[in-house]
């Protein structure tokens, strides 16, 4: 356990809600209104945050009050030609309240702790990139972490109207106008033969799909069943879609993600979109089930990050657009026979 003057570093003890609540508050003051900033609900954490009860849940409290948080989970990662066991963090929130007190040190002194005692690796988590954004600063700075290549998302829209309504910065909603103009918004209404919802049976032949796909990557996790399964199927909360011609050749993994631009809205993030083979006819009816299901479910946005596995070429064809600036990775506490400056094609989940 961490203390500082006023506030204790323990473990987490609310509810998933009390949390997502905390955490998009946090993300919802730091982050200047003319920039669209993400938020989470109860259901995205109780997946992502508490579906595995070993994760790290690193809260800083002042009495009762909750004034910090990071999330970080212990993982074995493929990082070159090596499987090494790291930390892969995300959320680091401190109350808007406490800000620049030290909330946000104590509680990375105490991650790094359990880093140390634990014998891990690193501790690894996406920078954010948009204006406003303090993490690349605080954990570059203070923290004395290093940088390396990340991923890249691509969106697309899914309801461009709308986005031109509710996207928080100007360009966005230019970009928006014209692609309602365009009608890139559009979602085939082919249909979609041999598709149906992914089923424990499904497990193995979905790992073997992905360890195919991630094989060319220098950096990413080292994928077990029992993750995967997580990763896939929990309580109804990320939808998979596999192709099934009576053997598995392909699947979707995606879930919904909040965003708070000028007013509220939803999206739909792929994490994972991979044909066996990189057959093109098996990713289209993948990705069309995709954004059909994400429309029905009134998303106004896909994101794709190019670490879902779909090709560069199926993107284009479906109206994708690389987004302006990549997340790159943000490395604490690198052991000291590692060097993660030199890794190139990372294939991690945004979270
Ligand atoms: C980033 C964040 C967690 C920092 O929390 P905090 O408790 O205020 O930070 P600390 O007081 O421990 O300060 C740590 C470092 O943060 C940065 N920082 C904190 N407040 C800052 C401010 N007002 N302006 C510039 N940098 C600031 C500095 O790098 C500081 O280190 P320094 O004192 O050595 O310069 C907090 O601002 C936050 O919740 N932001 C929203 C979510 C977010 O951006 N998370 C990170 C995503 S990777």
């Amino acid at each position: 356990m961490a203390s500082n003057s006023g506030f204790e570093v323990v473990e987490y003890r609310g509810s998933p809600a009390e949390l997502a609540a905390f955490v998009s508050k946090c993300w919802d003051g730091q982050f200047p209104q003319d920039v669209t900033c993400p938020q989470w609900d109860a259901e995205y954490f109780a997946w992502a945050v508490f579906g595995n009860p070993d994760n790290m849940l690193l809260a800083a409290y002042d009495g009762g009050e909750l004034v910090g948080f990071i999330f970080g989970e212990a993982l074995g990662f493929r990082c070159g030609d090596r499987v090494v066991q790291g930390v892969f963090s995300s959320f680091l929130s401190a109350d808007p309240a406490r800000k620049g007190q030290g909330v946000a040190k104590t509680i990375a002194s105490e991650l790094f702790r359990r880093v140390q005692q634990e014998g891990y690796a690193f501790d690894v988590g996406f920078e954010v990139p948009t204006p406003g954004s303090l993490g690349p600063k605080f954990w570059l700075g203070s923290q004395k972490g290093e940088r390396a290549d990340g991923i890249r998302p691509w969106i697309r829209p899914l309801d461009a109207r709308r986005l031109t309504r509710v996207s928080a910065a100007r360009y966005e909603r230019a970009a928006a106008r014209v692609a309602g103009l365009a009608r890139l918004d559009r979602v085939p209404a082919r249909a979609t033969g041999n598709l149906r919802p992914f089923e424990p049976r499904d497990l193995d032949a979905c790992l073997e799909l992905i360890l195919a796909k991630e094989a060319g990557s220098d950096f990413c996790f080292d994928w077990t069943p029992e993750r995967l399964a997580l990763q896939l199927d929990h309580e109804g909360i990320p939808t998979t879609l596999v192709y099934d011609d009576g053997k598995i050749r392909g699947l979707t993994n995606f879930h919904r993600i909040r965003f708070r631009g000028r007013e509220r809205f939803t999206a739909g993030q792929v994490d994972h979109l991979v044909a066996q083979g990189g057959d093109r006819h098996v990713e289209r009816q993948l990705l069309d089930a995709t954004l059909q299901s994400m429309k029905k479910a009134g998303h106004a946005l896909v994101v794709c990050p190019t670490s879902a596995g779909m090709s560069t070429a199926s993107r284009l064809r479906a109206g994708f657009l690389p987004m302006p600036a990549p997340y790159r990775l943000l490395f604490a506490f690198v052991a000291p026979d590692l060097d993660v400056t030199q890794l190139r094609r990372p294939m991690l989940h945004l979270r």
